[in-house]
């Protein structure tokens, strides 16, 4: 018996989508003004505004790079095929593209953009592409890695809102690479979560737990963004960090990371991504009666970091795309806009920065 039926056929007659041509005349688009302008055209049939506004800018731009570039067809193809293996490089544990993004300061900036310093809530800083939903439940002061994946470190605060309460119930997830330099995602045979752990404050918004001392380590060179980095002649090292997401109901999501202090690669991380605030001391503590009280084993030296994490309520400011409209009339637009230079963007810390 054939086994046809299981499987959908293709149908023997090129689909078209359904929607009707524009009821307005369009040029025939025989010089490259007119394509930009054909397609800014077509842009006002989408009903929607804020996906209106993202496509006159994406098109706009990307014509505009094309034109002052003079972009040649080998060029294209060259970044059609980058881009191609740059997906094709992607799987459930690795994500190329946010990597992509990483390295031309994008991410970095889109977060900024959604979440600006306000003095008041701890600063924001990329995800990453190494976050995973799966890591375990740790209880208060529990390890969040296994035995020999580092030395010691032990982190310990509270979770706090802008007014200095404390937050009870807070879910904090953290993250970070062991001490070769890898994040667990990055090992073939991966059977569980390491080196990353969920947590919850206490009735008093107070948190623990042991870690390892985090230690500088290269995003992966082995796919396409490695191999753009060394085309660029930039180096792919990131400043040591521990990861953090914190949520809590009523309180803006807080997605962090913080940096030991004296890093060769603070004031210039692959992905941009480090801001001041961030910058923490790891305290050496050699006191064995610490180590006891906290749990660290055979009363070894460790490192101690401590810090409170303060979230924004859900009133204050903005975020995500809400965060940074453009205020623009963009039914009224030149269809060919000039060329000019890019506003530049501030790095987040200045290049002589002592950190
Ligand atoms: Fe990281």
């Amino acid at each position: 018996m054939s086994d046809s039926t299981s499987v959908p056929k293709a149908p023997n007659v090129a689909q078209s989508n359904g929607i009707p041509p524009p009821s307005f005349e369009l040029p025939v688009p025989d010089t490259p003004d007119l394509v930009t302008e054909n397609v800014f055209k077509l842009n006002t049939l989408i009903t929607n505004p804020r996906q209106r506004l993202l496509m006159d800018k994406l098109v706009e731009h990307l014509h505009v790079f094309a034109k002052e570039t003079k972009l040649t067809i080998a060029e294209w193809r060259a970044a059609i095929e980058f881009l191609t293996r740059t997906g094709q490089t992607c799987t459930p544990l690795r994500q190329e593209f946010i990597l992509l993004s990483d390295i031309f300061g994008f991410s970095s900036l889109v977060e900024g953009l959604s979440n600006p310093s306000d003095g008041k809530g701890t600063d924001h800083t990329v995800l990453g592409p190494f976050f995973t939903e799966d890591a375990a439940e740790v209880s208060l002061g529990e390890s969040i890695a296994s035995e020999g994946k580092g030395e010691f470190l032990f982190v310990e605060g509270r979770v706090l809102n802008t007014d200095g309460a404390p937050v009870p119930g807070a879910v904090i997830e953290t993250w970070e690479a062991d001490e070769n330099g890898f994040y667990d995602t990055q090992y073939a045979d991966r059977e569980k979560p390491d080196c990353r752990g969920r947590l919850r404050t206490d009735t008093q918004g107070r948190y623990s737990f042991r870690a390892v001392v985090p230690v500088p380590y290269p995003i992966p060179g082995d796919g396409p963004v490695g191999e753009l980095l060394t085309m660029l002649n930039r180096h792919n090292m990131r400043p040591a960090h521990l990861h953090f997401m914190v949520t809590a109901p009523g309180l803006k999501t807080l997605v962090t990371a913080l940096y030991p202090e004296g890093d060769t690669y603070l004031t210039n991380d692959a992905v941009f991504a480090v801001k001041r605030s961030l910058v923490v001391n790891f305290e050496q503590v050699t006191d064995a009666t610490e180590a006891q009280r906290r749990g660290i084993p055979r009363d070894k030296p460790f490192k101690l970091l401590q810090f409170d994490f303060v979230l924004r309520k859900d009133s204050e400011g903005s975020s995500g795309s809400e965060g940074h409209k453009v205020e623009a009339d963009h039914t009224k637009r030149d269809p060919t806009p000039a060329l000019g230079p890019t506003p530049a963007v501030a790095p987040a810390v200045p290049r002589d920065a002592k950190l």
